[in-house]
């Protein structure tokens, strides 16, 4: 994984209780080393039946962490005493897997070991993943402590619903990587700078039917709107992704409002941006669609030379619309345009921003065989209103995203 900015220089303490799903906290500790987190990690007695702390600092490049009675805790921890020097400092807590035994004894507030005792003494955000058998988990003393826990604040990310090793089936199961990534960043940008600011993104190529099987639609693969939802997500956003996209992984968190065609998109975007603070159009929008939308699939005729000819119409301007609705209703407050360009870059960019009454337009050269469409990198240029210009680097959709982000926060601040 690319490192990211949420994670940069965070310290993650990372439990690892006794389950089965241990071997794949070491994936985990790997990811989030790679994104940029320095993680410790902690494991009780029963964790390192299943897995061995060398593997864990293998991956982490940091010490592992399993007892409370080494007077060397070593990895530049703010203090020698162990328990309170690994939550000192410490960005998140986050124990994956818990088993029932360790949710109970944090719930009832028991320390008789390196990770209950940290768990006390720690004062960052805590979250857990329990993984454990069904029964376990729905137990009333389980489902009592997870209770307790989340009165207090602990973030619980709910395991589930699987096969376990035993081969039942049943709620218990260990999320993935990527989905424990996504709760991380939640809790992590939960105070950033978009904290309680509702945030419109659109993304993808919309479709314009023909007929019930066939549609006309573009290149875009939603890629950039997507990271976009993401980037605004890791500062605290509430994110309404409005996708045309397909088979893309939803940024955890964002509400995801699907849609087909223009029309379609310019009713809802119409209607979330109704007290949202911006707007963000990265969606590559149909012009055109189909004049008759057939109710029946096409036929071909016997004659292989004919072939029907395709009458289009023009679909609804979205910026114009919200550029109108805005005038009346004041929102959304910042509104953030896309110029796909394939000449005249910069003029065409200009155009647009002023025609559409934009804040800011994020404009790019299709042609780039490095940017634009489906590939995960972006050259762009941003111009604002106020006429300044800014050249970026070629930089991954992700880092291109952040960038935008940055500017609509500075432009809500103004
Ligand atoms: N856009 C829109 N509604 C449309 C077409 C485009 O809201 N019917 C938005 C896009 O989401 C993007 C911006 O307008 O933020 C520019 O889109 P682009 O396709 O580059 O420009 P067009 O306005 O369609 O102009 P042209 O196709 O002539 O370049």
């Amino acid at each position: 994984m690319e490192p990211i900015t949420l994670f940069k220089d965070k310290r993650i303490l990372l439990g690892v209780t006794g389950s089965i799903a241990a071997y794949k906290a070491v994936d985990l500790a790997s990811k989030l080393t790679q994104v940029g987190a320095l993680v410790d990690v902690i494991m009780t007695d029963a964790a390192q039946r299943f897995v061995l702390p060398i593997t864990f600092s293998s991956v982490t490049g940091r010490p592992v962490y399993t007892s409370m009675w080494h007077s060397d805790t070593g990895g530049g921890l703010p203090t020698h005493i162990a328990h309170v020097g690994l939550g000192e400092g410490a960005d998140l807590f986050v124990i994956a897997p818990i088993t029932a035994n360790t949710i109970a004894k944090l719930a009832s507030g028991l320390a008789d070991d390196l990770l209950s005792v940290t768990a006390l003494a720690a004062h960052c955000p805590t979250i857990i993943a329990p993984a454990m058998d069904g029964g376990m988990y729905q137990h009333p003393a389980t489902q009592s402590n997870l209770h307790t826990l989340v009165k207090r604040g602990v973030t619980l990310i709910e395991p589930e619903v699987g096969r376990f090793a035993s081969g039942m089936v049943g709620k218990g199961r260990f999320p993935d990587t990527l989905t424990l990534i996504g709760h991380i960043r939640r809790v992590l940008g939960r105070e950033g700078a978009l904290a309680g600011r509702k945030i419109v993104i659109t993304a993808g190529g919309t479709r314009e039917a023909i007929d019930p099987v066939r549609y006309i639609t573009n290149h875009s693969s939603g890629k950039q709107g997507y990271a976009l939802a993401q980037a605004a997500l890791d500062v605290g956003a509430d994110v309404i992704l409005i996708s045309a996209a397909r088979n893309l992984p939803v940024p955890l968190g964002a509400a995801l409002v699907p849609v087909n065609s223009a029309q379609q998109m310019c009713d809802v975007v119409l209607k979330y941006v109704d007290g949202a603070d911006a707007l963000i159009k990265a969606a590559a929008v149909a012009d055109f669609r189909p004049a008759q939308i057939a109710d029946q699939k096409i036929k071909k005729s016997h004659d292989a030379s004919e072939a029907p000819s395709l009458a289009l119409t023009r679909t609804p301007d979205i910026l114009l619309a919200v550029k109108q609705q805005r005038a009346e209703s004041g929102w959304p407050r910042v509104v953030v345009g896309f110029a796909a360009e394939s000449q005249n870059l910069l003029d065409n960019a200009q155009d647009k921003l002023t025609r559409k009454g934009l804040d800011m337009i994020v404009a790019n050269d299709i042609t780039a065989p490095d940017a634009g469409f489906a590939v995960d990198t972006n050259r762009v240029v941003i111009l604002d209103a106020q006429g300044a210009q800014e050249s970026l680097d070629l930089a991954s959709k992700a880092a291109v995203s952040e960038q935008v982000i940055a500017r609509v926060v500075t432009l809500l601040e103004s």
